[in-house]
């Protein structure tokens, strides 16, 4: 029996041991078969030999003319050209899938020496990273940290900060109000402050109240220094006896924490806010660096309004605050040396990635 391994490739002279009548023709259709490139050529090429209008068809056909004596050993003969045919065929076969799996496999192929992609790991935005500081170091002297929703009732945004109808801030050139289904807008607002927060906790909980506030804040305002949306941490401090004094030691140990220095100096500037009397700025100037000697803004600041202690569910009489509300991009840009505030908000990787090394 020849060789019917069918993974060996054919060659040629498989149909050599088909008999001596039919060797030329088996030899030549083999060579066709081996010569398919594809597997529609192979079909073709075994159509040409063994299919309806084939070479070894044909002969089949003309058997029927032969005397019975010779026509059982051409038949024979035939038969065997035609189990050789059938052998090259199955052989080309087994060799075009072979070479397409090597293909395929050639062309998948890892190449193990090559340098990662590497997953990016991804990082903490510079405002996150500012966030976490700032409520580190006030969870580091007692102050509890809390958050309020962004979209806010008017009553505690404004109302209950005992800020007047009139006051300019409600305005519609300064505050994002929100269409409600109705078309009245139900008195929400995207809030304007982190203030209202100090409403909402201290209504919920009992003096001494300490307690910081950060988030998101809206204000219809886009420029080099302000963004429609900016982060605000709010402060409140209840008890019956806390002063100016403690505010100040507060915020002066936050701020020389915040940025590292010792040599910050700090100071109150009277100002006005509807919710605290007296009001104050609270100002800060670094010693030394680009900034040096520029007295810098960096939080308003007060003794919380007799109206709001009572709006907080308190007795005046008997209590005293302080709070401040302080802007977070503005003490990033300090710290971070950052010029332009758009640049938080642009997710420029060559910016962020900065911050996460
Ligand atoms: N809410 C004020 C603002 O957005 C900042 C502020 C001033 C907050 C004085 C306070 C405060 O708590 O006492 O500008």
């Amino acid at each position: 029996m020849p060789n019917t391994d069918s993974s060996q490739p054919s060659t040629p002279g498989n149909g050599a041991s088909a008999s001596a009548r039919f060797a030329p023709m088996v030899a030549q259709l083999s060579a066709e078969i081996a010569a398919a490139r594809n597997a529609p050529e192979l079909a073709n090429a075994k159509a040409r030999a063994l299919g309806k209008d084939g070479a070894l068809t044909a002969e089949m056909k003309k058997l029927g003319a032969l005397a019975p004596a010779e026509r059982s050993a051409v038949g024979r003969e035939l038969n065997e050209a035609k189990q050789a045919v059938e052998r090259a065929v199955r052989s080309r076969e087994a060799a075009l899938a072979r070479a397409e799996l090597d293909a395929r496999l050639a062309q998948e192929a890892i190449d193990v020496t090559l340098p990662g992609r590497g997953a990016g790991t991804g990082g903490l935005h510079p405002l996150t990273l500012t966030i976490e500081r700032i409520e580190a170091i006030f969870h580091s002297i007692g102050f509890d940290v809390a958050d309020g929703p962004e979209i806010e009732e008017d009553f505690f945004n404004f109302t209950a900060l005992n800020t007047p109808e009139n006051h300019p801030a409600r305005s519609m050139h300064d505050t994002f109000y929100v269409d409600a289904p109705d078309g009245k807008g139900g008195g929400l607002l995207l809030r304007t402050h982190t203030s209202p927060v100090q409403v909402r906790y201290a209504r919920r909980h009992q003096p001494p109240i300490k307690v910081i506030a950060p988030g998101k804040t809206y204000r219809v305002d886009s420029d080099a220094t302000h963004s429609p949306m900016f982060h605000q941490f709010e402060g409140l401090w209840i008890d019956e006896d806390v002063s100016f004094a403690d505010l100040k030691s507060v915020y002066a140990d936050f701020l020389r924490r915040f940025f590292e220095r010792d040599d910050l100096d700090v100071r109150f500037r009277p100002s006005y806010f509807p919710f605290t009397e007296p009001s104050a700025e609270i100002d800060m100037r670094f010693a030394d660096g680009p900034l040096a000697g520029r007295w810098l803004e960096v939080s308003g600041s007060g003794q919380v309004h007799p109206n709001v202690v009572r709006n907080f569910g308190l007795d005046p009489e008997r209590y005293i605050g302080f709070a401040f509300g302080s802007g977070i991009e503005r003490l990033a840009m300090l710290r971070y040396g950052v010029g332009d505030l758009r640049m938080f908000y642009e997710n420029d990787l060559r910016f962020l990635q900065q911050f996460n090394r």
